[in-house]
């Protein structure tokens, strides 16, 4: 199984990861994650990165690409399951990039979950998390980026007949039976 988890940021997509990549025996592959343990190691990678993260930017495209690349061909050896993936792609760009890459190893896509959360609910639950980039203004700012550029890929993914809506409110498990019902079909 190879999908995408697609939300704002904030929308739940790392609450559901656990459960998800249990269930179906996948891992897991999250760009926010890969950049802030570079940021942690101190690399020139993560140097570059941190004041994009700090901002709530996206990082420049050859840093994440780079990430993606070397993950994605590692996991093809190791878990022949498939993946998840979380936080990317982000634009068109890199979701094409992605298309290209899959299509070179012969792993299309299975399907792509949107959650779907409102705006003010997610400032809410960024504000009680205390992240390094869980101030108001950031938040915003992620949002804005979210609105802007990553939003555009529910009706890329959709034209592709790859995408399914999950409301992303309500209880944790609630959530995770919604997913569960999308996924179940192609487990
Ligand atoms: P990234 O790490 O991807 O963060 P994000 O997009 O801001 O997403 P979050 O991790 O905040 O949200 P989430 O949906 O996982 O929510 P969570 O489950 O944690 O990216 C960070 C930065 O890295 C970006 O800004 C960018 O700079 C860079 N970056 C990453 N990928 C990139 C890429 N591909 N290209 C370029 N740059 C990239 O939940 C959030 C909170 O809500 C938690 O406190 C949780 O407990 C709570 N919560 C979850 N579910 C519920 C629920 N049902 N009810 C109530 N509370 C809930």
């Amino acid at each position: 199984m190879r999908i995408v988890l697609l939300g704002a940021p904030g929308s739940g997509k790392g609450t559901q990861t656990d459960s998800i990549i249990q269930r179906y025996g996948i891992s897991t592959v999250a760009t926010g994650d890969l950049l802030r343990a570079e940021v942690s190691a101190g690399t020139e990678l993560g140097q570059r990165a941190k004041p994009f993260m700090d901002a709530g930017d996206l990082v420049p495209f050859d840093i994440v690409l780079g990430m993606i690349e070397n993950g994605l061909r590692a996991l093809a050896q190791i878990n022949p399951k498939g993946f998840m993936m979380d936080g990317f792609p982000r634009d068109l760009s890199q979701a094409e990039a992605l298309d290209k890459l899959l299509t070179k190893l012969k792993q299309p896509l299975d399907r792509v979950l949107f959650f779907e959360v409102d705006y003010e609910e997610i400032v809410k639950r960024l504000l009680g998390r205390g992240r390094a980039d869980d101030n108001e203004a950031t938040i915003r700012n992620r949002l804005r980026v979210f609105e802007e550029k990553t939003a555009p890929l529910i009706d890329y993914y959709a034209q592709k007949g790859l995408l399914r809506k999950v409301k992303g409110t309500g209880t944790v498990d609630e959530i995770g039976a919604r997913i569960r019902a999308a996924l179940d079909e192609i487990a």
